[in-house]
């Protein structure tokens, strides 16, 4: 898989990077290096084109999603962290998931496939990825939810619905709402950053 990697101060955490539809893998760069500027970043490229933008998985329409592809692509995403927390000398018990958009709906629909792959989560406008997932106990993961009052992408009962598909696994989720529509406010980053700062 097409990525970037940086490696941060010795046994601190890796912020895996899932950047949103049309984007890159140097996207959400900034964006981590406010979350935590110690970090290691692990930066994914999607590697879905949708006429030429790149996503993590494939959509049938805005919103509704392949849900064979996610599952497929989500398996694959798994592997190649492996791959990379071997070849990097990563610690498998520190992976940070950090996405936007399409990348939060990945980094979420591995959560719920897969149990707690990533330590914690900060998901920047995510949905509800996939209509049935397995019950999968989520051990008190923290999880951050950036979300928009205003978002026609993402409306608040599909952040809620997710709030509560994540809480009944047992993660500690804090949702933030901003008043904007589908995007990634700074004030919401300086929310994850302290999210990500208290033990
Ligand atoms: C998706 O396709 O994952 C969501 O609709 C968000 C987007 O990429 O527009």
């Amino acid at each position: 898989m097409k990525h970037l990697f940086e490696a941060g101060k010795p046994g601190h955490r890796t912020l895996v990077l899932f950047h949103g539809t049309g984007g890159k893998e140097r996207d959400l760069i900034p964006v981590a290096k406010l979350l935590d500027g110690e970090a290691s970043i692990l930066a994914l490229r999607g590697e879905v084109s949708e006429n030429g933008m790149l996503r993590f998985f494939r959509r049938l329409a805005e919103g509704v999603f392949d849900e064979a592809d996610v599952m497929a692509r989500a398996q694959d995403i798994k592997a190649f962290l492996e791959e990379a927390v071997a070849s990097y000398g990563l610690d498998p018990s520190q992976l940070t998931a950090v996405g936007y958009s399409n990348g939060a709906n990945m980094a979420a629909a591995m959560t719920l496939l897969h149990g707690p792959v990533f330590a914690e989560a900060v998901l920047f406008a995510p949905m509800v990825p996939l209509k049935d997932t397995p019950e999968i106990p989520l051990k008190g993961m923290p999880i951050f939810l950036g979300a928009g009052t205003n978002d026609p992408i993402v409306v608040p009962e599909n952040t809620r619905a997710l709030e509560e598909l994540l809480r009944r696994r047992g993660a500690a989720v804090k949702t933030y709402w901003h008043g904007e529509g589908h995007r990634l406010t700074r004030e919401e980053v300086l929310a994850a950053q302290s999210f990500l700062q208290t033990p």
